[in-house]
């Protein structure tokens, strides 16, 4: 496995990677990675000759009062794992290289970026599509690989790729869950063991609503009623927002549809903000 700072060097990388006829599978993280992000890894080696990682905290997609400086960074321990999961080269630029001086464009989804996490964090999004957009321009990659643990970015990728003709596959790997239930995420390091108790409530919230569908279920205020009610009961968490919503718009549906719907959650655990979400 090889690791690249340099963009014009990747750039050649993958440049005689593409010649030589590999099919390329890019899979973007910001490190501190866990086993939902090398579950993705081992995703895009079963699909594609060569995997290149990025790793690269990204500081345009956090508000000014989030965790870009407390974000974790572990280098070291994330190249092991990217090489044991199979990846083939990890890029890690640097921020004055994505973002030099006098820096002014962006990239702005102004649809599907607005409800749930856009109501909360409005710059979010358009750097989540500016970052990712340069990421597809360098690697120029046949297939990204994204989580469904972040619906709402999946969504929001995939109507800028189409929007702008990017012609990348957009490829998504399953919410990896700890034996609790909890979604892997690096943000969880920050819960205190009573916390994490609480956070719980999510997950449990979510595979209510699951069972509910399956039973038959399909008005929405049913299902947001008994997941509120459910995370109600910790006194640590406080709901932002819990919705039934369509996956491909993020738009807020009459009824659920199997297959078409997902519930949506974000909440604060005292003061870490984790956000889940289970198709239904
Ligand atoms: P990051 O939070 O590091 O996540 C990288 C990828 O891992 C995302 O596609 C995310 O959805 C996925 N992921 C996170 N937790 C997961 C879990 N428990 N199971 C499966 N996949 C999981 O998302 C970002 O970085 C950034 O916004 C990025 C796309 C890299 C742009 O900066």
């Amino acid at each position: 496995m090889q690791t690249i700072s340099s963009i014009p060097e990747m750039q050649t990388r993958v440049g005689s990677l593409r010649a030589a006829g590999k099919r390329v599978a890019l899979v973007p993280t910001m490190g501190a990675l866990h086993d939902g992000h090398l579950s993705l890894i081992r995703l895009a080696a079963g699909r594609a000759d060569a995997v290149m990682v990025s790793i690269f905290v990204n500081p345009t997609q956090f508000g000014p009062n989030e965790d870009f400086t407390r974000y974790p960074r572990e280098l070291d321990a994330d190249l092991q794992k990217c090489e044991a999961a199979g990846a083939h080269v990890v890029f890690t630029p640097g921020a004055e290289d994505i973002y030099p001086k006098g820096f002014s464009t962006f990239i702005t989804e102004e649809a599907v970026a607005r409800p749930l996490e856009g109501v909360s964090r409005p710059a979010h999004f358009r750097g989540v599509t500016t970052v990712v957009a340069k990421l597809f321009n360098i690697v120029r990659p046949d297939l990204a690989v994204f989580g469904q643990k972040d619906a709402q970015q999946v969504a929001v990728i995939r109507k800028m790729t189409a929007d702008l003709h990017l012609g990348v596959e957009i490829v998504v790997g399953p919410t990896l869950r700890d034996a609790d239930g909890m979604a892997l995420s690096s943000r969880n390091r920050y819960l205190t063991p009573a916390q994490r108790a609480d956070a719980l409530s999510l997950g449990r919230a979510l595979r209510r609503a699951k069972e509910m569908v399956a039973a038959g279920e399909r008005r929405v205020d049913r299902l947001v009623a008994e997941a509120t009610h459910l995370l109600a009961q910790h006194r640590r968490v406080r709901v932002i927002y819990a919705a039934i919503v369509d996956r491909d718009t993020m738009e807020p549906v009459r009824e659920a549809t199997p297959g078409k719907t997902l519930m949506a959650l974000a909440a604060w655990v005292d003061e870490v903000r984790l956000i889940d979400n289970e198709p239904l």
